[in-house]
This record gives structure tokens, C-alpha cells and sequence, in this order.
């Protein structure tokens, strides 16, 4: 069923804001890795939006890989990675920038990381999320470029989902307890 105007999650961060987020980020990263053979790699489904607008603000000649993975159940994170593709990329002599969405427990990126090192020949690593939560991590790990610090709540939009969902909102917003409640009600 269509999502009406009233059941639209409460903005948390607005278009505007994410862009001139972006226009910052972009010329650090450009002054970043100009010159050298940059590999970006954009972790899917939840980095989509983020990539696709912070790349084109990027003007250095640029690989793109995607990697498939999932570990959020609903609201949750699974506590498990799971890499959804059948290849990883090939990274030698690359110097790689990770994008992710979001860093909240911080499993997803450190798994990524780990997995991605273990591959030989890569020259650097280093990683931009366009979120990352105020909160104690179960991992020891940072992002190097962060667009916005925000408190630990569940948001969707700009690539976030829940239950897949809201994913093309063109902004970051919070979902309510409520309206959680009645999704969830409604699928009973
Ligand atoms: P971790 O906990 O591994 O989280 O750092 C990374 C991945 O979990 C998903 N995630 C969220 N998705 N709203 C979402 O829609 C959230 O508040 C949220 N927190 C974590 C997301 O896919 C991220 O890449």
C-alpha cells in the first residue's frame, strides 16, 4: 500500500542539510585522494543514496565496487554479517574507501574491514559513513568521515529501511514508536 503523507517518519535531518553535508565531505575526500588509485567500495543495499550523491561531488578518476551484506533484524542488529555476494572485490594496489550508512554498533564495518584486509596487496583503508551514533560500540572502530553524529534512536530514509522500507525517503528521519507498533500489528 502506498505510505500516506501521515504515516511519513518525523525528520530528523533534512535534504538541505544532507547536501551541504555532502559538498563538505567531498572536498575532503577529493583533497584526500587525488593522486592516488582509489578504489571506493559502497556496503548495500543501505549506502546506495549516500554514494550515488557524495561520488558525483567527487571529480578524481574512481573505481566503484558494491558489497552485499546484512545484519539488522527489523530494529535490531543480528550480532551476525552475513556477505551476500559470491566475489569480493579485487583491491590490490588500491587504496579503498569504505561507505556505509550508518555506524551503530560498529559489526558491520569492523567485519567489512577484516574481510576486505585479509585480501592481499590492498595499499590503505579508510571509511565515511553518513551517520554515526552516540553510543558505546561492540566494536573498536571509527569512520574517518562522518556526516552526522546523531543520538541512538532507529532512523530511516536516505537508503536506511525498516523492514525494507522507506529506504527513498530524501531525507533522515525517526520512526516512531507507534508507527512501528502498527506495522507490526498489521502483519500479525
Ligand atoms: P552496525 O550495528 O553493524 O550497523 O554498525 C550497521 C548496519 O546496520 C543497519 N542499521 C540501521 N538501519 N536504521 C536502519 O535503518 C538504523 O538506525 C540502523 N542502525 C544500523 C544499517 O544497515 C547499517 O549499515
Amino acid at each position: 500500500m502506498e505510505q500516506s503523507i501521515h504515516t511519513l517518519p518525523r525528520v530528523l535531518i533534512d535534504e538541505a542539510s544532507i547536501a551541504a553535508r555532502l559538498d563538505a565531505l567531498a572536498v575532503e575526500i577529493t583533497d584526500f585522494y587525488r593522486g592516488k588509485p582509489l578504489t571506493v567500495v559502497a556496503i548495500l543495499s543501505g549506502s546506495l543514496l549516500f554514494a550515488a550523491d557524495l561520488l558525483r561531488r567527487i571529480p578524481l578518476p574512481l573505481q566503484l565496487e558494491c558489497l552485499n551484506v546484512s545484519s539488522y533484524n527489523g530494529l535490531e542488529s543480528s550480532g551476525v554479517v552475513h556477505f551476500l555476494d559470491d566475489r569480493l572485490p579485487s583491491l590490490e594496489g588500491r587504496c579503498v574507501l569504505l561507505l556505509d550508512d550508518i555506524l551503530d554498533t560498529g559489526l558491520t564495518l569492523d567485519e567489512v574491514r577484516l574481510k576486505l584486509v585479509s585480501e592481499a596487496g590492498l595499499v590503505s583503508m579508510h571509511a565515511a559513513v553518513l551517520l554515526q551514533k552516540r553510543k558505546a560500540r561492540a566494536r573498536e572502530v571509527c569512520a574517518d568521515w562522518v556526516g552526522f553524529e546523531i543520538g541512538d534512536k532507529f532512523v530511516v530514509g536516505y537508503g536506511l529501511d525498516y523492514e525494507g522500507e522507506y529506504r527513498n525517503l530524501p531525507y533522515v528521519g525517526v520512526l516512531e514508536a507507534s508507527q512501528v507498533r502498527s506495522r507490526n500489528s498489521g502483519k500479525s
